[in-house]
Parts: C-alpha cells; sequence; structure tokens
C-alpha cells in the first residue's frame, strides 16, 4: 500500500548534486560519522521499497530490470561479501545459499544465479530479506565500531564503495518498478504525489546556446572525496568553437519532431537504431501512449505517480540514445560529447545539468587514458563495461542525494530507454 503520509518519496536532488555528503571530515569522529552515514544510505533504501508490496517487489518485467527485493539483498550482500567476511573476525554469513542468488555480476566472487530469472525467486520471501539486512547492518556496525584502528582505512575504503553501490541501486530500484508498472494495463501509481520535475525557466531564453570556452580543458576527478574509478584519471582534451544548449530538450520540442514525421524518417536515424524503431514500432518516448488507445488521442505517459498527460513544458525523458541522435539530427544539431558537457557543467553554463534528467551524450564509454581496472573482485565494478555503451551525463530526479558530481559517468547501452534519460544539444560554429 502507498504510505499514509502526504510527503513524496522523490525529492529532487538538484541543488545537493554537487556536495558529497557521505565523507567526514578528516579531524571529525570518523567511527561514528560513518556509521551515521551508513545508517542513513541503508534506510533510504528502505524508504524507496516502502510503498511496494510484496508482490511489487518480486517482479523482474525484463532481463535489464531487476525485483525490489534482489536490489535489497543485492546491496546487502555487497557488504557481507566485500566487507564483513574479508574484515570481521568471528562473522557468519546470514545464509550460506544467498551468495550465489544475489552476486549480480563479479566473476571473480563466485558463481551466480543468472540475471534474466531473478524474478522466479519468491523466497526468500521479503522478511527473509529484512532480516538479511539487519543481520548485516549489525555487523557493519559493530565492524565500525571494533576495528583496530590500522585496519580502519581500509574498512571505511570498501564502506565508501558499498554506499555509492547501494545508492546506484536506489535509483535503479526505481526506474526499475516504473518499468514493472509500465506493462500492468492498470498502470498503477508508485508514489500519487509524484510530478514531473519542472526545469529552469531561462532554459527558454534567446541566449539557449551558451558559447564552450574552446581550448585545452582538463577532465575527469581530481578533487577530494568519493569518485568511482571510471572517473579518472583526470586529463586534458581539446574542445572546438562550439555552442551547447542550456536547457534539456522538451516534451514539446519533441512533439515538435514527431509531427514533422522524425520516427518515420530513416534519414534521421542509425542504422542499429532504425531497425529497432522497425522491430519495435517506436513511435514515441518510453512509456507514451495515446489516451483511450486512439490513434490522435492526446498522449499520455506512465509516471511514477501513474498515467499523467503528457507536459510540453517538462524535459523528454525515456529515449533511448538512437532517438536522442536522431532528434539532434533533426533539429540540425548535435549531442555533445562527454568533455563538452563536463566543462560546460564546470563553467557553470548548464541549467538542469543535475537533478533532472541523465543526458545522453555522443561518447562511447571507454577508459580514459591511463585507466586500468584495480585487481581483484571489485575490479569488476566498471572496467569491464566500457565496450559497446554509451555515456550519460549530470543525474536525474531520482538520484539520491549526493550521488552526483561533474566527472560522474554513467552508462548505457544505445536502446535502453527504462531510465530517466533525455538530452541537450550542442552545434558547432
Ligand atoms: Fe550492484
Amino acid at each position: 500500500m502507498p504510505p499514509a503520509t502526504s510527503a513524496p518519496v522523490i525529492r529532487r536532488t538538484r541543488d545537493e548534486a554537487q556536495s558529497l555528503s557521505l565523507r567526514p571530515a578528516a579531524s571529525s569522529n570518523a567511527r561514528a560519522v560513518w556509521r551515521e552515514a551508513f545508517r542513513a544510505v541503508r534506510a533510504e533504501t528502505e524508504r524507496r521499497a516502502s510503498p511496494l508490496s510484496a508482490e511489487d517487489q518480486v517482479i523482474q518485467s525484463m532481463p535489464d530490470a531487476s525485483p525490489t527485493k534482489w536490489h535489497r539483498a543485492h546491496t546487502t550482500w555487497f557488504f557481507e561479501q566485500f566487507l564483513l567476511v574479508p574484515h570481521l573476525r568471528g562473522y557468519r554469513v546470514f545464509d550460506a545459499r544467498f551468495a550465489f542468488l544475489f552476486n549480480s555480476y563479479y566473476v571473480a566472487a563466485g558463481p551466480r544465479h543468472a540475471r534474466p530469472m531473478r524474478g522466479n525467486i519468491t523466497r526468500p520471501d521479503c522478511a527473509a530479506i529484512a532480516a538479511f539486512r539487519a543481520h548485516v547492518d549489525a555487523a557493519v556496525e559493530r565492524l565500525l565500531a571494533e576495528a583496530a584502528d590500522a585496519e580502519l582505512a581500509e574498512i571505511v575504503r570498501v564502506l565508501e564503495i558499498g554506499l555509492h553501490h547501494e545508492q546506484q541501486h536506489q535509483e535503479l530500484l526505481l526506474t526499475d518498478i516504473l518499468h514493472a508498472f509500465a506493462q500492468n494495463p492498470i498502470a498503477p501509481a508508485y508514489d500519487a504525489g509524484w510530478r514531473a520535475p519542472a526545469i529552469s525557466s531561462s532554459s527558454t531564453s534567446s541566449d539557449a546556446f551558451a558559447p564552450l570556452p574552446t581550448g585545452i580543458h582538463s577532465v575527469g576527478f581530481d578533487g577530494d572525496g568519493y569518485c568511482f574509478d571510471n572517473e579518472g584519471p583526470a586529463h586534458q582534451i581539446y574542445l572546438q568553437p562550439a555552442r551547447i544548449g542550456r536547457g534539456l530538450v522538451t516534451n514539446g520540442q519533441w512533439l515538435e519532431f514527431m509531427a514533422e514525421g522524425g520516427y518515420a524518417m530513416p534519414s534521421l536515424w542509425l542504422s542499429d537504431g532504425w531497425a529497432l524503431r522497425e522491430a519495435e514500432g517506436l513511435d514515441a518516448p518510453g512509456y507514451w501512449r495515446r489516451q483511450d488507445g486512439a490513434r490522435d488521442g492526446a498522449w499520455l505517459t506512465l509516471t511514477l505517480a501513474g498515467l499523467l498527460p503528457v507536459d510540453p513544458d517538462a524535459p523528454v525523458t525515456h529515449v533511448s540514445y538512437y532517438e536522442a541522435d536522431a532528434f539532434a539530427r533533426w533539429a540540425g544539431k548535435h549531442l555533445p560529447t562527454e568533455a563538452e558537457w563536463e566543462v560546460a557543467a564546470r563553467a557553470n553554463l548548464l541549467d538542469d545539468a543535475f537533478g533532472v534528467v541523465w543526458q545522453w551524450t555522443r561518447s562511447a564509454y571507454l577508459p580514459y587514458p591511463g585507466y586500468r581496472a584495480a585487481e581483484g573482485a571489485l575490479g569488476e565494478y566498471n572496467g569491464k563495461f566500457m565496450i559497446n555503451q554509451m555515456v550519460l551525463r549530470g543525474s536525474s530526479h531520482v538520484t539520491p542525494a549526493g550521488h552526483a558530481r561533474a566527472s560522474y559517468r554513467n552508462f548505457f547501452h544505445p536502446p535502453a530507454r527504462w531510465q530517466f534519460s533525455g538530452l541537450r544539444l550542442v552545434e558547432y560554429v
């Protein structure tokens, strides 16, 4: 059942995107601060799962999406596998069978259940997963309290990865349940109070495109605080003269693209995208449907609040890379590279860079110069996925607070459109 409270489940995070709230200052009581950060992240997962029934939490609506119950268990296994087993003396795993069920893709951590079969698992039930989470929570807190000072740095290093990992799954929990609800003819609402994220009014002003600073710039993470390994090494790039869209592309602009036959013009489409469009009959962004099924009915979209009219002023979302690329070609412009996006974000040229929708770039997800994945299972986190995927930048309105930053590299396969994925444009001078 939905929560009785009227407070929205989703809180917008755009203004918090540059801060990393998890890491304590060096002079503070690190053990207590990390314990509080751990509690806060773990509680946020449960808060996001709380509107969902046991039935909701089992479903897997496609191989790319995982059940809520699986997200809750997998993030817990991550702490058990990588933090407690190696570091907490005398720790007993909650259930020796769970490593097989809830290991996602870590080959070095042992055999695992097939990803597309996650929705077939009714047992362990939600109550067992809650007990698993409580067992691991108590053990992590014991580890933080009792670890020798000499061990604390390594423990915190892994704990911090685990917290950011769980935040990634908090976003996936919502995108995945939205995909599941979109398969349901009664169009359930996850959060009746949800509304499409508004965009900055300045995005429609006459200076809609801002000149990018040309020349050599540094991109990649080079600050204090946390980053994933794929955000480094920081390195230099060269920017051609260009102007970048301050604002996100809106549903209203997308409706123009559709009205001018954008989905029916093969000259706008990459070959793979056109093949997908034909195979799946794509004619609108993900989750859009015509009112009453009528061919000329108004467009509705399945949202976290259920079925709502498409708002022309809201940013377009749930578009694939192929669709974003076709739109850019139709508009006579381009998708930015990830370096262009990052330089522009650091120079404060972008409205709604964070906290609204992820933005496709035309950059393939590749290692930065000199990047090497770490040894061991955690080295599998990012590096082995650097093939056949495209980078998205920014963050969305369901990205947890404190998780985004200018150097953050999200990545998905080009056909993916169940994430909150939109776009902005660039033009060359
Ligand atoms: Fe994971």
